[in-house]
């Protein structure tokens, strides 16, 4: 038997859900979300978002943490426990946290880095041009921020599941929320702000396209942490009593609202600060650590507005790297057959190794390249262009055809009616897989150069 006799758990409902929703909330929400927002059209990509948030994420996500409750294990033993010939999709889905750990924590050590230079007065440096060109490409110094960030997910995801992620979410979400809305409402309050907001939230239906459909579902498998068995050792960790169907729109709430709330702190002040074009919200990490810093600056108050922001965003980041962490440590846990603690170790020590790649891979090693792409660009096209959508669409077919949708619907009626029920078995079976190879092939092609969404 590959089950743990002695499993911890999330105490209840609350904790479950914080944890989850510290996994789904992340660099993702604050950083992306914004600019893919404002990127494919403003009101139009929100409101397509939130309709896939409701049908394909709520779907998704209820067969993930379904699928770790009924079997009590993470993703390689879940899968192969419901249907040997399906256990390489808990492999395929085991890999993706254990290539993003180290690149989301090389960008979680930056966001420290910037904290840092807010708090200590720094904050006029960091608006300059050149400052993150200049830190990222330097050598030493990413690495030991990265390893500050990477050493303090190790500490919490070693102090347990109850004691370390739990307790962390209980504090960290909260806060996360307050400071979001502080940020929020003095963006909005800030002078000419309004053409800002009305940008991002009055849909403009002749903005709508197929590819604004394709952007908003691969940003919504990422922001809510699906296809790569987090979700599946999460639901590992929830009891049997606790309500399945509410938890996960609970998690969307919560991960939804985020977003749109980073969407109301940066899309109305970069307009400002830009006097109106949605172009300058740029692209990329230039976004959050080259133009917000800039926007910070012009502001009345931008020093504590910078830290707030920067806090916010490394608390996010923190708790996501715990999520990703945690699923490759219980993986390695349940396969290995070692204790916690001695994982946590080989965990740390790999992510550290990969990490040094990402880092180095915009200093020493810049000339390194792989299919034209830098370590770190490299790591996440794979992971989220590539594996997360293969391992999305083998979910969706197991369940929908294998498994069959009812398996999920008894174990989500375990802990009460499952009322979308309908949906759920609409989404899994038909339209899932068929948008999922619609995303599969247009990030390959995209990334190929081939074609442009
Ligand atoms: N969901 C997180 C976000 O929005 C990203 C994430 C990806 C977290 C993978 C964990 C695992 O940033």
């Amino acid at each position: 038997m590959e089950k743990e006799t002695t499993r911890s758990n999330f105490t209840g409902k609350i904790g479950f859900v914080l944890a989850a929703a510290g996994s789904a909330v992340g660099l993702g929400n604050i950083w992306r979300f914004p600019y893919l927002a404002a990127k494919y059209g403003g009101g139009i990509f929100l409101l397509v978002y939130i309709i896939l948030a409701v049908t394909f994420g709520f779907a998704l996500m209820t067969a993930e943490i379904a699928i770790g409750r009924k079997t009590g294990l993470s993703a390689i033993g879940a899968f192969k426990r419901l249907d040997k010939r399906f256990s390489f999709v808990g492999w395929l889905a085991a890999i993706v946290p254990a290539i993003i750990l180290p690149y989301y924590s090389v960008i979680g050590g930056w966001v420290i880095k910037y904290l840092y230079a807010f708090v200590s007065g720094g904050a006029m440096d960091a608006a300059q041009d050149a400052y993150f060109g200049g830190f990222i490409s330097s050598n030493a110094e990413p690495v030991f921020w990265f390893m500050l960030f990477i050493g303090a997910t190790a500490l919490i995801v070693l102090a347990g599941v109850e004691k370390g992620i739990e307790k962390v979410s209980k504090i960290m979400m909260p806060v996360l929320v307050v400071l979001s809305l502080v940020i929020a409402i003095y963006s909005v309050c800030l002078p000419g702000a309004i053409e800002g907001v009305k940008y991002y939230v009055l849909p403009d239906f002749s903005k709508f396209s197929a590819t604004t459909v394709l952007a908003a579902m691969g940003q919504l498998f990422y922001s809510m942490s699906l296809a790569m068995g987090i979700m599946i050792t999460y639901g590992s960790y929830m009891k049997k009593d606790v309500n399945l169907e509410s938890s996960v729109t609970q998690i969307e709430i919560f991960d939804t609202g985020i977003a749109f709330l980073a969407g109301m702190m940066i899309i109305p002040a970069v307009f400002v600060f830009s006097g109106g074009t949605p172009e300058a919200l740029g692209k990329g990490p230039s976004l959050m650590f080259v133009t917000l810093p800039k926007v910070f600056e012009s502001m009345a108050g931008g020093t504590v507005i910078g830290i707030i922001f920067f806090l916010l965003v490394l608390f996010a980041a923190l708790t996501s790297s715990i999520s990703l962490m945690e699923t490759v440590v219980s993986i390695v846990c349940d396969k290995a057959k070692i204790g916690r603690r001695l994982a946590c170790l080989v965990v740390f020590v790999g992510s550290v190794l990969l990490g040094l790649l990402s880092t180095l891979g915009y200093g020493v090693w810049a000339e390194v390249k792989i299919i034209g792409m830098q370590f770190l660009d490299f790591f996440d096209f794979i992971s989220n262009s590539v594996l997360m959508p293969i391992v999305a669409l083998c979910t969706c077919v197991f369940v929908g055809y294998f498994l069959k949708p009812q398996a999920i619907v008894d174990e989500v009626e375990v802990s009460g009616k499952f009322k979308r029920k309908g949906i759920f078995t609409v989404v899994i079976k038909y339209l899932a897989p068929i948008c999922i190879v619609l995303i599969l092939i247009s990030s390959v092609l995209d990334a190929f150069g081939v074609f442009k969404i």
